[in-house]
């Protein structure tokens, strides 16, 4: 049984205190409704993780990272290292998200650099992947998608496989109010479970975490975790107002 999994991508929003009082509104929910099985976790900005661990006290809200440095420690200026996030106590890490590829030129090779390194000091990394329009409309989707998966886990055994969670994430559909539909999302993460299932065996693809990210909603959170292999949700715009975020969790 794959235990929902919902999370909140700031992005480059929040200052530190407007983190605090986000994630309190989230982490406060959370405690007073204790009955919702669901793994909650938020990717604040790097200035604002410290501070959160600080001040949450016996959270429940997971903290994670939007990204991370594949090196340990050195001179790569403007860089954050794994050590860094372990020594604050965060547990997951985004990687390989589409605006990372996109705006800082990050390709299959540095994905798959950063997944092994997170692995090796026990981060669990979220790892996004996803389709452009126009690689939708000429119906190279599936490939596009094959393609990055075999490529960001390469030399990844399925031990360590079992903590990566996929997060499938139509570029399309990235803050434009357009969502794939539900049908079309659990079709493309069936696929994801397949090239899994391939990758590994059975097992490992029946316990890794597939979500699904890309203009998510409090309208429609239900319809897609209704659907038999959307585990949950990677969740933008809607993940900075503790009031949306706050009905998604509860879908
Ligand atoms: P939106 O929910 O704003 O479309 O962003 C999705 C996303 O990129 C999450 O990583």
């Amino acid at each position: 049984m794959r235990i929902p999994f919902i999370a909140g991508n700031w992005k480059m929003h929040k200052t530190p205190e407007e983190s605090i009082k986000l994630a309190k509104e989230i982490d406060n929910f959370l405690q007073e409704n204790q009955e919702i099985d669901v793994d909650v976790l938020i990717c604040p900005p790097y200035t604002s993780l410290y501070l959160l661990n600080k001040e949450l006290k016996d959270r429940k809200v997971l903290l994670g990272a939007q990204n991370m440095s594949y090196e340990d420690e050195g001179a790569y200026t403007g860089e954050i290292s794994p050590l860094m996030l372990k020594d604050m106590d965060i547990e997951y890490v985004i990687l390989g998200h589409s605006e990372r590829r996109q705006f800082f030129s990050e390709n299959d090779e540095i994905i798959n650099k950063k997944i092994k390194k997170a692995i090796e000091h026990n981060l669990k990394p979220i790892l996004c992947v996803g389709e452009t329009l126009e690689e939708r409309e000429s119906g190279k989707d599936k490939e596009k998608v094959k393609n990055q998966i075999i490529a960001d886990l390469e030399n990844i055994d399925k031990e360590k496989a079992a903590d990566i969670t996929i997060a499938y994430e139509p570029i399309w559909a990235i803050g434009t109010g357009k969502t794939a539909s539900s049908d079309d999302a659990n079709d493309m993460i069936k696929y994801i479970r397949s090239i899994l299932k391939e990758l590994y065996d059975e097992e490992t693809s029946e316990t890794m975490r597939i979500q699904y990210g890309g203009s998510v909603k409090p309208h429609n959170i239900k319809e897609l975790m209704n659907k038999s292999d959307i585990d949950g949700a990677l969740v933008g715009g809607a993940s900075l107002k503790s009031e949306d975020f706050n009905k998604i969790i509860d879908f």
